[in-house]
């Protein structure tokens, strides 16, 4: 039984086939397709085709589908749970919350759909404008590319698919080659709606079809989460598009003298360091802790990296599981193996099994080493101690990448200054930098990307201001 892909909203299959397998054990997961050149193209037709339909869709019709989705979801989260864990390799209990993710933030797409409305701005603030007022509306830019990665292979499509179709954008979306099949599963429930056929289509093409789906000038907008070489990759090809990246990160909690539950910080720091084996953008992958805490803190993360319990994602009790494949697992021994040539020490960990690397903490580790400088996306944390919370917001700041930061810290000043001060899209105070609520901005700065995603900022995004004057008012 081959698994299909969606043209337009209808299931269509091809006999380019390929295997997507279970990243613990390497066992048959499904067979899932390549889309046709044709597919590709009548996807590519029909968003352009229906861009003018759908932005004139009424909101109730919109939020209506986006509802139906929501509940679908909910019927059928334990049977997607199941194949995230088994296309990703993620713990079930993580694929769990990922699903409720996933519902909540189609949930809140069929709220702002029926809140997206535009503004009104008087402009009888100078002589000219008298008896003058400005309706400002949001319209789309056009139909958007989807490009999604693997390590939230549910979550991170309806960060694609569901604030574009909140605001009337028609979408291709491109799921990971390794990860499609909850996409697909996705496309399942949106095929039971009304939206126009050409209004989505979830298309598993190769890299190189992606490529020229970035060049076709059908699609204005692109929307990326992945690499940073793939996504400026992009930018540079399509310099006359409205790019969003979402890119990586080195992402680092600082621990301040103030911070006193050092068992409450520990444990966030090892469960977020190794969730999903360390594959999100934002796991925590630095730790700078002020020296008057720095060695209680560090035999608590320890001790919590150890009780994580590894092994079958399949198993309810695993918190770590293996990588997306071997050759992820491999790169992750060779930076660390690189490091420890280099000085670092391991506190815990340090051994790969197959696509599994063993929960690990590095201590005095140089700052250019790469699970340092780099984003490690592996089960690694390296942590430092520093004499200030100038040294600590110094060292986040040294980093070429800016998404998220946690401060643990109490005092209101710290708190503020580290919004003010830490170059990054987010700041998270009291916590790791992992905390994603979906429906907050999201995205970075420097090498971490550029455009924000959380559904509201996602629908401005792909959206434009559209001024329409009108004159003769009485305000
Ligand atoms: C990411 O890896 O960028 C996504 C993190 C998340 O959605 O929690």
């Amino acid at each position: 039984m081959v698994t299909g892909y969606w043209i337009a909203g209808e299931a269509a299959t091809s006999d380019a086939t390929f295997e997507v397998r279970h990243p613990y054990d390497g066992s048959a997961v499904a067979t899932a397709c390549y889309a046709t050149d044709a597919d590709v193209e009548r996807a590519v037709a029909a968003a352009h085709a229906c861009r003018g339909e759908f932005a004139a869709l009424p909101a109730h019709a919109r939020a209506a589908a986006l509802d139906h989705v929501v509940r679908r979801l909910g019927e059928r989260a334990a049977e997607i749970a199941d194949l995230i864990t088994a296309e990703n390799g993620k713990p079930v209990f993580w694929a769990r919350a990922e699903v409720n993710r996933a519902i909540s933030t189609f949930r809140w797409a069929a709220e702002e759909a029926r809140r997206f409305s535009g503004e009104l701005q008087r402009l009888d603030t100078d002589p000219g404008g008298t008896g003058r007022m400005a309706l400002v509306r949001r319209v789309p830019r056009g139909p958007v590319l989807g490009i999604a990665p693997f390590n939230f292979p549910l979550n991170l499509v309806v960060h694609k698919i569901a604030p574009a179709l909140a605001a009337g954008v028609p979408i291709v979306l491109k799921p990971a080659p390794k990860t499609p099949l909850s996409a697909l599963v996705l496309g399942e429930i949106l095929a039971e709606t009304d939206l126009p056929a050409g209004s989505w289509s979830i298309v598993t093409t190769t890299n190189e079809k992606a490529a020229e789906l970035v060049a076709d000038p059908r699609l204005p907008v692109v929307s990326f989460t992945g690499s940073g070489p793939v996504g400026y990759g992009i930018q540079a090809a399509a310099p006359h598009k409205h790019v969003t990246l979402e890119l990586g990160g080195n992402a680092a909690a600082v621990v301040c003298p103030d911070w006193t539950d050092l068992d409450f910080a520990a444990e966030r720091i090892a469960t977020f360091a190794m969730y999903q084996a360390g594959q999100s953008c934002i796991s925590v992958q630095r730790v700078f802790a002020h020296r008057d805490v720095y060695d209680e803190l560090v035999a608590r993360v320890v001790k919590s990296v150890e009780a994580q319990g590894t092994g079958d994602p399949r198993d309810e009790a695993t918190r770590v599981g293996p990588l997306i494949d071997t050759a992820a697992a491999e790169r992750v021994e060779q930076w660390v193996d690189e490091a420890v040539e280099a000085g670092a020490r391991v506190l815990t960990g340090g051994v790969r099994e197959g696509s599994t690397y063993a929960p690990t903490v590095l201590a005095d580790v140089p700052a250019d080493a790469k699970v340092s400088c780099e984003e490690v996306f592996g089960p690694v944390l390296t942590i430092a101690p520093v004499d200030s919370v100038d040294e600590a917001f110094a060292e986040v700041n040294a980093s070429r990448f800016g998404l998220q930061t946690g401060v643990f810290t109490k005092d209101l000043q710290t708190a503020f200054r580290a919004s003010a001060e830490l170059e990054v899209g987010g700041v998270i105070v009291g916590d790791v930098p992992s905390f994603r609520a979906d429906q907050m901005p999201y995205g970075g700065v420097k090498e971490s990307g550029v455009g924000r995603e959380g559904v509201r900022a996602a629908m401005t995004d792909l959206t434009e201001e559209r001024v329409t004057v009108l004159t003769g008012i009485r305000l």
